[in-house]
């Protein structure tokens, strides 16, 4: 049996990739280290208790014991989904994003330095380079991170790197562009404005509404994860997008043409604070490795809208309460 960590997998790709790992991967034993914030859900996993190759552990990465407490009986691979990931979030409150995404990944490689393992999997983002007017970011390109929660990812990404340069850590470094799919919390733009066009009320969008992000269908994200760990190297990074370059006014068009809502439900608000204006990513070197995405975007976003629809059980619940207090904070509408 290979022995997984991973942490953060109560959200939305640590989700989708527990589900996968378990199934691709018959000889994996899977541990879940999950603090539970608000974008942790015990919904996103609870068809899997009972299963013998998975268990949970509720616990926070950034307190010593708890990763140790998820390393008894060992570790053969570590994914570290766990962050604080939404960027008006970072910029309205930053501590939190550098208590969890950096302290939070330092005492993970500690604990990975001390124990051992086979690999230790960053997952980083394409918010690292900052944006990209013009062409794609390769994985030698500047970091030049603009908000503080990509600030707080790119260090805990160069910390990453530095525990391979120094104590030789096993460590691989993703940087994903935009997911998008089932289960992803409705803070970020597809599921919010999903939700919101479901609920008859306005999809806020930031400034002229034509920053251009690049998505990747999340089953993408984690066959990809598969790859790096079987076929790449230590120490190395790789880009992985979707090659879906979108501009924002586009995906929202597309959201309310599949729902028949009218775009007078557009209410253009004001801009984020050191909005990036594009992300892009070159992934040749994923792809020489054998990954490609499979999921038409198109095809993948109307699934995602019809996924939501269909279950309202799972986030009508979340809008609500302290949701509700950060959403009338955050677009006063
Ligand atoms: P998410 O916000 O949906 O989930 C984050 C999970 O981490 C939650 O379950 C939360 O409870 C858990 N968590 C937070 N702080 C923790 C702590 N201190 N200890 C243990 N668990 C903690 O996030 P997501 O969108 O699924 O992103 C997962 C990872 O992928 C993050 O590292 C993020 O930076 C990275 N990423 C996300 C995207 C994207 O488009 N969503 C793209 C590239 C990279
Ligand atoms: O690029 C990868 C990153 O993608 C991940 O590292 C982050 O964890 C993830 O949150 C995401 O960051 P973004 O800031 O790109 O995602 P978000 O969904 O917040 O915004 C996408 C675009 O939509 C961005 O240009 C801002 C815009 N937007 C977003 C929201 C929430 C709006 O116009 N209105 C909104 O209400």
């Amino acid at each position: 049996m290979t022995r997984v960590l991973v942490t953060g997998g109560a959200g939305f790709i640590g989700s989708h990739f527990v589900h996968h790992a378990l199934e691709a991967h018959p000889d994996w034993q899977v541990t879940v280290l999950d603090k539970l914030t608000y974008a942790g859900n015990p919904a996103n996993l609870e068809d899997l208790e009972g299963q013998a190759r998975y268990r949970f552990l509720k616990g926070d990465i950034a307190i010593r014991r708890d990763v140790q407490a998820a390393w008894d009986g060992g570790v053969d691979l570590l994914f570290n989904f766990a962050a604080e990931t939404h960027v008006d979030r970072s910029i309205g409150d930053p501590e939190g994003f550098i208590r969890t995404d950096v302290y939070g990944t330092y005492t993970l490689l500690e604990e990975a330095r001390s124990r051992g393992l086979r690999a230790f999997v960053q997952i980083s983002t394409d918010e690292v380079y900052g944006s990209v007017p013009s062409g794609v970011s390769r994985e030698d390109a500047t970091l030049l991170p603009s908000n503080p929660y990509s600030a707080s990812k790119a260090a805990a990404d160069r910390l990453a790197y530095s525990y391979h340069a120094t104590y030789g850590l096993p460590v691989f470094i993703t940087r994903a562009s935009n997911n998008y799919g089932p289960r992803q919390y409705p803070e970020k733009l597809i599921p919010l404005f999903i939700t919101n066009a479901l609920d008859g009320q306005p999809l806020p969008l930031y400034g002229d509404g034509l920053n251009v992000r690049d998505w990747l269908y999340v089953a993408d994200h984690c066959t990809a994860l598969d790859t790096v760990i079987e076929r790449g190297t230590p120490g190395e990074v790789y880009n992985v997008g979707g090659g879906n370059e979108r501009r924002n006014i586009d995906i929202t068009g597309r959201i309310l043409d599949h729902l028949g809502v009218p775009r007078t439900f557009i209410r253009y608000v004001p801009d984020r604070p050191g909005h990036d204006r594009r992300y892009a990513l070159d992934c040749g070197k994923l792809r020489a490795l054998g990954w490609t995405p499979r999921h038409n975007f198109e095809a993948a976003i109307d699934d995602t809208i019809r996924w939501y629809a269909a279950h309202r059980d799972w986030w009508e619940p979340i809008k609500s309460g302290a949701y509700l207090e950060y959403y009338r904070t955050q677009y006063r509408l």
